[in-house]
């Protein structure tokens, strides 16, 4: 086993974790400041979202220069203090690698549209037409560019230019970029929307799947054919023999693809598919007013698949993460309980097969936050999908109910340290407001209750760190066609464990005979039952 298969990652969103200058914006000394918090969730590493000199249009995924910190986070002797400090908590860093695309202020961008014959002139992807694709921020995913007379292409924001990985030169210079900081001696990399940098040889206008007459470019060049040369070649080039891991990003790989990905034939060592988090768009694009219901037999579908697709290989279990709503309102009927379903969650969490990935927030219990209208949110995204939303005729109250439950900004509230003003995040204007609850929902509250949500998460996150059937054990559902309960069990040799969460806001019997021979480690009720209460969730061991 490796090392960061016997500990949990905690995911930290650096903008919005810890201010210690005042004005209004998380750094790494506040990051630094924090890591006996970390130790104390049984974290082995850190994976920091981006750092580095970014205009921020995307929060950091728009990045200027791949081998400098953004003044806003601090410096570079600031973050080799980060990766010293954390080293001898036994925390390693994991940084974020954006390659699909950089900023448009990034230099090599600068040269490339000046003209058409520069040395750089073919390291983004320019075209003089452009098809009908629309980007995953919203509008058209070609942008004209007036210097060089041509369009450039981008997945996401306009400010965000693809770039061009047919050529060996960029290529180079980004596993450049990435031995800067393996220099530094980070701990490993998590590799943002890696799916979309092999676009199709030739361009095709694709089918129209929206009103406003354009086609998803997620649907035109997610995981096209040939993208594992490229990734091939970038593990053998610089993570092959060194002492990380690597996680990427890749919506649009399914649990049937995982194994040419994942593990011994595959290109990295855990990877973020989306299945489970991404069920109400039934594998589709995310347009948030075009969620649909699903069933809970559907979604343990989705994690039992990856579960099973990774037995050779390893699995990253999140529910959250900066792109995704709360989980405890994303997963539940509404009228749960928000500490139940919490901690349901956690138990899920610290039991399938493979390494936690904790969202800041998350282990605290962490809602979804209400902000009034579209104005009130930061993110790129939120706008995108509310435009899209009216464009598609729903009233502005119809839009932001979608906004509520979905927008990214939902998971970007900060850090409720204590219950001070701005929940002890910042001295100065939090730059997305605190969330309202920050006084009953805080880290020092937490620390004090021993019933918390996070106390929870601590207990949770020890017994698995201890615990070769929690790490290692083969995963088996039970009972997969029950729409009220997830029961599975995790065995190794003759020892066995299972975990049995309900669904419903109601009393479900357990299965006959079930809990014969069964202890309760540890569950979200303090008692026990021979049926579960609502939200229940609890852990057995045989
Ligand atoms: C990934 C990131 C997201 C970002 C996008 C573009 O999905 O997680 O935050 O907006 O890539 O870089």
């Amino acid at each position: 086993m490796e090392w960061w298969q016997k500990k949990s990652v905690y995911q930290i969103y650096p903008k919005s974790f810890l201010d210690t200058t005042g004005n209004g914006v998380g750094d790494l000394r506040g990051v630094i400041k924090k890591l006996d918090y970390v130790k104390s969730l049984g974290a082995g590493a850190i994976w920091l979202t981006p750092i580095y000199i970014s205009p921020m249009i995307d929060n950091g995924y728009d990045i200027a220069d791949y081998t400098a910190i953004d003044p806003r986070f601090g410096t570079l002797e600031d973050f080799d203090e980060l990766i010293r400090e954390a080293k001898s908590r036994g925390i390693r860093i994991v940084m974020d690698l954006v390659y699909n695309h950089t900023s448009d202020k990034h230099a090599w961008f600068i040269e490339s549209k000046s003209s058409r014959d520069n040395p750089k002139a073919d390291w983004y992807i320019w075209r003089d037409d452009k098809t009908n694709w629309r980007s995953i921020f919203g509008g058209s995913a070609w942008q004209w560019c007036e210097e060089r007379q041509q369009y450039y292409l981008h997945t996401f924001a306009k400010e965000q230019p693809d770039l061009n990985w047919e050529n060996p030169d960029v290529r180079r210079a980004l596993y450049d970029a990435t031995n800067f900081w393996l220099d530094r001696g980070v701990g490993g990399f998590r590799i943002d929307a890696i799916v979309y940098i092999k676009k199709p040889r030739k361009f095709i206008d694709g089918a129209i799947d929206s009103e406003d007459g354009m086609s998803s470019i997620h649907n035109m060049t997610a995981a096209t054919d040939g993208i594992l040369d490229f990734l091939r070649e970038f593990k053998r080039e610089v993570f092959d023999g060194c002492d990380i891991f690597t996680v990427a990003e890749a919506n649009g790989v399914h649990p049937e693809n995982l194994s040419d990905w994942v593990g011994e034939r595959g290109v990295f060592d855990m990877l973020f598919e989306f299945s489970h988090v991404n069920i109400m768009f039934n594998r589709g694009v995310e347009i948030w007013h075009r969620a649909q219901l699903y069933k809970l037999s559907e979604w343990k579908k989705t994690l039992t698949d990856s579960q099973l697709a990774t037995r050779e290989s390893w699995y990253p279990i999140y529910f959250e993460n900066h792109d995704r709503p709360r989980s405890i309102d994303t997963f539940f009927p509404s009228g749960t309980d928000k500490i139940l379903a919490a901690k349901a969650l956690a138990i899920i969490l610290f039991t399938l097969r493979g390494t936690p990935f904790i969202y800041q927030g998350e282990e605290l219990g962490f809602g979804n936050a209400e902000f009034k209208s579209v104005d009130d949110y930061d993110d790129i995204s939120t706008r995108g999908n509310y435009n899209l939303a009216r464009a598609d005729g729903l009233s502005d109250k119809q839009a932001m109910k979608f906004v509520r439950k979905f927008s990214r900004d939902n998971a970007r509230t900060p850090m409720q340290w204590d219950s001070s003003e701005n929940a002890g995040f910042t001295s100065g204007e939090a730059w997305l407001p605190v969330h309202e609850d920050f006084k009953i929902c805080n880290v020092e509250i937490e620390e004090r209750d021993d019933n918390s949500v996070l106390n929870f998460y601590r207990r949770l996150s020890a017994l698995r760190n201890s615990n070769e059937v929690l790490i290692s054990g083969d995963y088996e559902e039970l009972y997969p066609n029950d729409e009220e309960l997830y029961i599975f069990t995790r065995t190794l040799g003759a020892k066995k464990f299972m975990a049995a969460i309900n669904f419903t806001t109601h009393n479900v019997d357990l299965p006959a005979q079930i809990l014969d021979g069964a202890k309760k480690i540890i569950g979200n009720y303090a008692d026990e039952k021979n049926y579960l209460r609502p939200t229940e969730a609890a852990i057995y061991e045989f």
